[in-house]
């Protein structure tokens, strides 16, 4: 199994450009369900989740191109000419959850789907009953069977749907289903995460009708086909931040290039108000950080607010803060997993419910560390890059989830990590 060897103290100076973010490619890619012909991808991390979400796609008799490097930068071409097999396996959707994205796609073109419940999460547990309420809502009959959501529909039709509350893939998951339903749709209480953006964005090129994505309130009006699409994957806003906190962290000065300011507006006002300089141009970003970073406090919310994805990079800027930080996890209920960890090196956190009070120290001593998901891998990579000594980090899988070589892109900055097993 990889681990990360990290040796601390360096700050970081140089370039690095961004990648394709995995939390709008992995609904994009299911997109390809809802047409015969061609979608042409670029942009797309090479990350184990889009892997994940090609090997199931494929599998239901989607064609899958390689994914391409190199200047076609991320390259995925998708082709449903149809599908054979409307069915997501329990095997792929436990390893992401976002596999149950491809129920609504399935009802849609060709009436029926069994997809496998996505079963526990590390961070939480993450239910998908608004995805279920919403499909039951537009027409379609799901029945629960040995772990299995068994669906069909004849013709999903428009509806009004309420949700309960924000949900990202919720959100993306009714979008998709409502393009080709009977009728209007809306959604109300909808998710506002430029991930939504982007996918209404490709589904418009491929003929959609989508009013309002970006705001709580989405309208569909579904329409008889969908033709396909070139589509460009925007920035991932969540790597992108995660830079710029391991600078704020490490110091020094970095210029993060292919990225999308605009959608992180929180984590620079945060970064900010912790001391770093930052200058933005349309694609990208520079921060400058020398000195100890001032304690930073923080709530997740839904977007725009404070991102649940930014919590644990957050938490390892704080251990070392001068003052103290309250770190609020609003989203998830599982989400402080990190803050275990962090204290192995040394740090001052103490968990109060869903608030972590983070008495910032001087410095943070490597030790071996494990990684529980995703963010919070990121989150020992920021600490293991200012603590005293080595850092060892086990169970990097999770990282290699989300971030496309993020070894790589920290050593081309002088971090001192490689990848060992
Ligand atoms: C998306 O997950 C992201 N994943 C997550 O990123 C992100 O943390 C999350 O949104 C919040 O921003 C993808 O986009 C693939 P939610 P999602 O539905 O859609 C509850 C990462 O690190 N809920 O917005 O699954 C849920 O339990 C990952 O890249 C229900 O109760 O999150 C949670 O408490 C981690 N019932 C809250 O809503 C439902 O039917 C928000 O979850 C759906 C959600």
């Amino acid at each position: 199994m990889d681990k990360l060897l990290i040796a601390g103290g360096r700050p970081l100076e140089g370039e690095v450009r961004v990648s394709g973010a995995k939390n709008a490619a992995l609904p994009i890619m299911c997109t390809a369900l809802l047409t015969e012909s061609p979608l042409k991808l670029t942009n797309v991390p090479t990350l184990i989740d889009v892997r994940t979400m090609a090997k199931l796609l494929a599998q239901m008799g989607v064609e899958v191109g390689a994914q391409s490097a190199g200047e076609n930068e991320g390259g995925l071409e998708l082709r449903a000419r149809a599908i054979t097999n409307p069915e997501a396996p329990y095997e792929l959707v436990k390893t992401m959850r976002a596999s149950v994205l491809v129920l609504g796609p399935l009802l849609a073109r060709c009436g029926r789907a069994r997809v496998s419940l996505p079963g526990g999460c590390a961070i939480g547990a993450r239910p998908v009953d608004q995805h279920v309420k919403g499909l039951q809502a537009m027409g379609a009959t799901i029945s629960i069977e040995h772990g299995f959501m068994n669906a069909r529909a004849e013709r999903l039709r428009g509806a009004k749907i309420a949700m309960d509350m924000v949900t990202v893939t919720g959100t993306e998951h009714l979008m998709m289903a409502a393009v080709l339903a009977e009728g209007t749709t809306v959604l109300e209480n909808a998710a506002r995460e430029p991930e939504v953006v982007d996918l209404a964005n490709c589904l418009r090129i491929m003929g959609a009708k989508i009013e309002g994505a970006g705001s709580d309130v989405i309208r569909i009006e579904g329409v008889s086909s969908l033709a396909g699409a070139e589509y460009r994957v925007m920035p991932d806003r969540i790597e992108t931040g995660t830079f710029l906190v391991a600078a704020a962290a490490a110091g020094g000065r970095i210029r993060l290039t292919g990225a999308a300011p605009g959608s992180l507006a929180v984590t620079l006002a945060k970064l900010r108000e912790a001391g770093a300089r930052i200058q933005t141009g349309d694609s990208s970003i520079e921060i400058e950080m020398s000195g100890r970073p001032a304690a930073v406090s923080a709530i997740t919310a839904p977007y725009p607010g404070f991102a649940t994805d930014m919590q644990a990079q957050f938490m390892a800027l704080a251990t070392i803060a001068d003052g103290t930080a309250q770190i609020t996890e609003t989203i998830f209920e599982n989400r402080f997993m990190h803050a275990l960890e962090l204290q192995r090196l040394g740090a001052d956190i103490t968990i109060h419910g869903n608030t972590a009070v983070v008495k910032g120290i001087e410095r943070l001593q490597g030790a071996k560390v494990m990684a529980t998901d995703l963010r919070a891998s990121a989150s020992l990579v920021i600490a293991g890059l200012v603590a005293q000594g080595q850092t060892l980090i086990d169970r990097i899988y999770h990282l290699d989830r989300g971030y496309e070589a993020l070894e790589k892109k920290l050593g081309a900055l002088g971090a001192r990590i490689q990848r060992v097993n």
